[in-house]
């Protein structure tokens, strides 16, 4: 080829480069075909799930191929159903989105069932930079708003999701998530899978306990763990019952403003037993919440001292005690101005929640872990982790036992405990070490039991006895898992109508299940088919997560969520969930300077920012707003400046704002970080910082907009 031939055929290439992109743009390189950005492309041709597929009818040659295919591979019948059960054709959509925390990553992974594919993670409470969290320069506002006491603190230990509920349902709106290491509280809100709003508790360090919902989402539930002197004040563990506390904080959710409103949440004040999970009562029980409790035994420690290490002194007692808490008489106590304040939060004394009539005990056997509410409300269920039975209240039990002040006595610090014998329904044995209980559509629940490395099937009582065959309160059958479950979670498994169907079991350890990554193994997580009844009950997927320690999630129907294809309005600002009269429109792009603060207004599309030269001096104040002004789904740019810790994602219609200090001359290199185009490469400009001692570089005077670039 000579160099002629070779310089038209270039041309060509990049004639049809450009041709290739017109077609999925609009924009200033031509007329985009409809399909691009002015009609949404219809539901029924994305969502292939709904597509109708002929029932099958395998011929003898196809029978033959399949049998020598599992016989190749070493697999049996139950792996060729399971595959079925699981396996998603390309283009299909799952079923259910599971919302899982992420553990030590401070995350949310969303994952599909039955294909057990990761989706997305959400970033909480540690910066990520595919979207663009955290990167947005030196004052970036999601780092300030991840400070506790000042000090950056980058990451979170999630914990318990929660979706938001309506009557006692998810509704698919919001989801919110806690982080045990530092006593936090995030919201999410699920029409972008982003993260608004983070809530320090001020009374604790850290916790456990979140986060859970009362059945209309009035409340997100924060129960504590390790008692600590509230308000983050300090005292020797010799003078533990007198001055440690633990705590339960009902944050008020603001469902219209998508926020938690602070200013009208409180705490209640609680004996310094380490609390742990929490559950809200619905219908039946409506208007409780449950949190129970291990370490009633108060024992502090010390082994350096000679003295029984925190387990053995935690563990000595028979029984700890479920606290029942009256929700809506709290919340009428601190508006009738009973509390008092900590560390500037209301809280209401365990003597005023007492004589409120907001708090009693119930004993429950012995060191548990998990409390649960059966969908009807009825049933309470407490799984006690050295008990190998789960202990089930009543919730009509319970209600006449407060009613008629049916007492066993008083703690030391002045709670009434109900009698054990006139509120327990019944109690099942499992096995060992149970946990976590979930219920399906068949009046069955599913207890995790940690020791076993088993998932116990159980047949519940009352109104769910004539659901299943089985006698009630009886263990049915158990699946081992592998290895060491932790929490469990059904489809729809904490709302008023569980689907049944699959159940998670996360498994701490999975030693030989996946190819050895090192020392540091992933989690695994197993997809339990429990559309069966009796005994059928196999695990029918693997799925290996490697990026830290998730500990709890919430499975709900896919179609409950409405998502955002693209945000609804070019220029749209996520935080407020509005149009932005900041975000810059095409057409008025360019810097503006005023003394040493300039203002960068630049909108992003296939393939180019506009302006592609950005001129400005060393120690200047930068504003930096971009809006992308796509409207195709899944059109999203990137735009990272290197050296300057800046990186955004730019999904279609939003308007991001960033800030930095031009401490370092030079001219840098911006581009787009999304493969978005096939000129996604060219979709870059340049950043300069003219150096103070440099005299001839040329800077736009005060107030001079720059001249757009347009193609
Ligand atoms: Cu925009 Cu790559």
């Amino acid at each position: 080829m000579n160099r002629l031939n070779r310089r038209l055929s270039g041309n060509v290439l990049a004639l049809s480069l450009i041709a290739g992109l017109a077609f999925t743009s609009a924009g200033p390189l031509g007329a985009a075909p409809a399909f691009a950005q002015d009609q949404p492309v219809k539901k029924e041709s994305r969502r292939r799930a709904t597509k109708e597929v002929k029932p099958i009818e395998l011929t003898p040659a196809q029978i033959a191929e399949l049998t020598k295919l599992a016989n190749d591979r070493q697999l049996n019948v139950d792996d060729l159903l399971s595959a079925a059960k699981t396996y998603t054709p390309s283009g299909r959509h799952d079923e259910y989105l599971l919302f899982s925390s992420g553990g030590q990553s401070g995350q949310v992974f969303v994952i599909g069932v039955p294909s057990m594919r990761l989706l997305r993670s959400i970033s909480v409470f540690t910066p990520e930079s595919w979207q663009g969290y955290g990167f947005s320069g030196e004052n970036d506002p999601i780092r300030e708003h991840l400070k506790i006491n000042n000090t950056p603190v980058e990451w979170g230990d999630t914990h318990h999701p929660a979706l938001s509920e309506t009557k006692g349902e998810y509704d698919g709106q919001f989801l919110f998530i806690g982080d045990k290491a530092n006593a936090r509280v995030a919201v999410i809100d699920l029409r972008d899978f982003e993260t608004k709003q983070i809530v320090k508790n001020p009374l604790t360090i850290s916790d456990h306990g979140a986060s859970f919902v009362t059945p209309d989402t009035d409340y997100i539930v924060e129960g504590g763990q390790y008692a600590t002197v509230l308000g983050y004040g300090y005292a020797l563990p010799e003078d533990y019952k007198k001055s440690y506390r633990g705590m339960v904080t009902f944050w008020k959710f603001d469902r219209t403003k998508g926020r938690i409103d602070e200013a009208n949440s409180f705490a209640l004040e609680l004996p310094p037993y380490w609390q742990d999970l929490a559950d809200a009562g619905k219908a039946a029980c409506d208007g409780f919440v449950f949190v129970n409790s291990f370490n009633v035994e108060m024992a502090t420690g010390g082994v350096e001292s000679g003295k029984p290490p925190f387990e053995a002194g935690a563990s000595q007692r028979d029984t700890d005690y479920l606290h029942i808490i009256d929700w809506k008489k709290a919340a009428a106590a601190f508006k009738a101005g009973k509390a008092e304040k900590i560390n500037g939060f209301p809280v209401l004394k365990i003597a005023t929640s007492v004589s409120e009539g907001v708090l009693c005990f119930a004993p429950e056997p012995k060191s548990p872990h998990g409390v649960d509410v059966t969908p009807n409300g009825q049933f309470i269920v407490v799984a006690g982790k050295l008990d190998p039975h789960v202990t089930v209240y009543g919730a009509d039990k319970l209600k006449k036992a407060i009613a008629d002040k049916k007492y066993s006595g008083k703690d030391e610090y002045g709670v009434p405990i109900l009698d054990f014998d006139s509120v327990v329904e019944a109690q099942v044995e499992l096995g060992l070490g149970p946990l976590h209980t979930q219920f399906d559509n068949q009046g069955y629940a599913y207890t995790s039991l940690f020791l076993d490395s088993a998932v116990a099937r159980w047949s519940l009582g009352g109104e769910y006895a004539k659901l299943h065959a089985e006698q009630p309160w009886k263990l049915v059958t158990k699946t081992s898992v592998q290895y060491n479950i932790g929490h469990l979670c059904a489809a729809e498994g904490d709302s008023a109508s569980p689907d049944g169907k699959f159940l998670i079991a996360m498994n701490k350890w999975s030693v030989d299940r996946f190819y050895p990554t090192g020392p540091l193994l992933p989690q695994n997580f197993q997809l339990v088919d429990i559309a069966g009844t009796g005994t059928a009950m196999p695990v029918v997927y693997d799925m290996p997560l490697g990026v830290g320690e998730p500990h709890y999630c919430q499975m709900i129907k896919a179609d409950k969520l409405k998502p955002f294809l693209v945000y609804p309005e070019v220029g749209w600002n996520p935080h407020t969930q509005a149009l932005d009269p900041n975000a810059p429109k095409q057409g008025s792009e360019g810097v503006v300077r005023s003394g040493n603060k300039v203002t960068i207004n630049m909108t992003a599309i296939r393939s180019h920012f506009t302006p592609e030269h950005v001129m400005i001096e060393e120690g200047d104040h930068v504003t930096w707003r971009i809006t992308a002004i796509e409207s195709t789904q899944d059109a999203t740019h990137g735009f990272c400046i290197g050296g300057y810790n800046i990186n955004l994602s730019l999904e279609p219609g939003e308007f991001t704002e960033f800030t930095f200090v031009a401490n370092h001359s030079g001219t840098y290199p911006f581009y787009c970080t999304e493969f978005c185009s096939a000129l996604h490469l060219e979709m870059m400009g340049y950043l300069h910082i003219k150096p103070k001692t440099a005299p001839n570089a040329a800077a736009p005077a005060n107030g001079t907009p720059v001249s757009t670039t347009s193609k």
